[in-house]
């Protein structure tokens, strides 16, 4: 199989959401905190009859009807998610009603989990199957699910929700290129959920920055040492047109792209001009640590960063902006942004992808874009992902029924013999929603 890669993509996330200066005031936070500080619009967040599994039944029952895919052609089903609603029993056999319905039960795959980086790495479980001798000719699909929500305080606002569904196959306008990949895997604490009991996670936040600064650097060492091995010639930022990141909150993604400057400036690369390269000369005899805890060298490269990201990062950012950290969707929701945005010049243009779990695990990696054919190109994926139309169909809700939500979800975290409000009033037809959780906490799902 040749240029496999992602053939086809829909999103979803909840209808609901609350604009971060709206949450600001309401929290007490300095005016600009979260918007300006944390770079943010607006988060969305699941309500009582929301949750992982109804996100990821609704994104592949729209997938596979919007491309009019038969459920018979899936062969690989991966999931990535860290919202656990079961300890055993993973979110790919909920998935499986849609497909056993007609008659497939013939399908590999599971869950994938380590914090925000499932998703990737259930991505590459289907990329590999495709390339490998236990192919069996059908599609790989890839489903990223989860609801970020965090306890009262300064992490709340950097919550969000969404899932994105992805079919994986060979001719795909949106291709791996394979052999262009670096990984940094470390044991770390930053961010955890220790807990079974809540579906808050532990974090150190100062750390968790740091933590995915210092993945970020070692992967585009690694990436580029690649490139440099295959092509026998430096890497730099201007070898590829868009820089898409995980994005825990927007402002972590401007300090990680001028962070890549910093380090095309650190191996003398020729994208860093003459007067960026005095500039940054005071920190070019920092240690690694010393560079993760200046201000300064944060300031400065931000700003010589600034013309380059408004360009190379900024059209990948408006989905996590207006919806939030959605955990393992984050990533995703990033690359369906420069779709959306871009879809019309992309052929022919390289992006590279920086996937980051806290643990920790990270990998960058590499994309070749080309038109594709209907109903496996650029602009059809861009036309039924319709992001613009589902962003302008949210309903906001105040803070106080957004707290209310919260304190609701906390005691059905976990808890059994209970049915929603079956409210399905925001929803759009065709959604599915949770409906029962009985007495044995078997999960009860209905579609609108
Ligand atoms: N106007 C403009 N900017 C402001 C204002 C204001 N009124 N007030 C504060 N700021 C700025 C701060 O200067 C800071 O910016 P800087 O980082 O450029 O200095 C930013 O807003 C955030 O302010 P802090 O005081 O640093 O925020 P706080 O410590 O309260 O919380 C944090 C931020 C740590 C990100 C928290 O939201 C968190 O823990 N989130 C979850 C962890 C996370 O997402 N980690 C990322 C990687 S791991 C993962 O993906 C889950």
């Amino acid at each position: 199989a040749k240029n496999v890669g992602i053939l086809a993509m829909d999103i979803y996330f909840p209808p609901t959401c609350i604009p971060q200066e709206v949450l600001e005031a309401h929290d007490g936070a300095s005016k600009g905190k979260y918007t300006i500080g944390l770079g943010q619009d607006c988060m969305g967040f699941c309500t009582e009859v929301e949750d992982v599994i109804s996100m990821s039944l609704t994104v592949v029952s729209s997938l596979l009807n919007k491309y009019n895919v038969d459920p018979k052609q899936i062969g690989r089903l991966e999931v990535g998610s860290e919202t656990v609603l079961d300890k055993s029993k993973s979110i790919k056999t909920f998935l499986m009603q849609i497909f056993e319905k007609c008659g497939n039960t013939d399908i590999e795959g599971v869950d994938s989990t380590n914090a925000c980086y499932g998703g990737t790495a259930a991505l590459f479980n289907c990329v590999n199957w495709i390339e490998s001798s236990s192919w069996d000719g059908r599609y790989g699909l890839v489903v990223c699910t989860d609801s970020a929500v965090y306890a009262e305080g300064p992490a709340r606002p950097t919550g969000g929700a969404g899932a994105v569904a992805m079919l994986v196959g060979p001719d795909a306008p949106i291709a791996f290129e394979s052999k262009l990949r670096g990984s940094h895997m470390a044991h770390a604490y930053d961010f955890y959920k220790p807990n079974l009991a809540s579906e808050y996670p532990v974090v150190d936040g100062k750390l968790s920055q740091t933590c995915y600064l210092i993945a970020l650097d070692s992967c585009y060492k690694q990436l580029c040492h690649k490139y440099e091995k295959l092509d026998g010639k430096q890497f730099s930022l201007s070898d590829a047109e868009y820089f898409v990141f995980h994005s825990p909150y927007n402002k972590l993604v401007q300090k990680s792209f001028a962070r890549l400057l910093y380090n095309d400036f650190l191996r003398n690369a020729s994208s860093v001009d003459e007067s960026a390269k005095e500039k940054l000369a005071p920190f070019s005899a920092l240690s690694g640590d010393e560079s993760y805890q200046s201000r300064d060298l944060e300031k400065v490269s931000q700003q010589l960063a600034k013309s380059l990201y408004d360009a190379k990062v900024q059209p990948t950012t408006l989905i996590p902006k207006q919806v939030g950290n959605m955990y393992t969707a984050s990533l995703y929701a990033a690359l369906a942004s420069v779709i959306h945005n871009k879809h019309t010049s992309l052929a022919g243009q390289r992006v590279i992808l920086f996937s980051y779990g806290s643990g920790s695990t990270a990998t960058m990696f590499s994309l070749q874009f080309q038109e594709g054919q209907h109903p496996f190109s650029l602009s059809n994926i861009a036309n039924v992902m319709n992001v613009a139309g589902k962003m302008k169909s949210r309903h906001e809700l105040i803070p106080e029924k957004f707290v209310e939500l919260m304190k609701l979800m906390e005691h059905r975290y976990g808890a059994k013999d209970f049915v929603t409000s079956k409210d399905t009033s925001l929803l759009a037809p065709g959604t599915y929603y949770l409906t029962e959780v009985d007495s044995m906490y078997r999960r009860f799902y209905a579609k609108k």
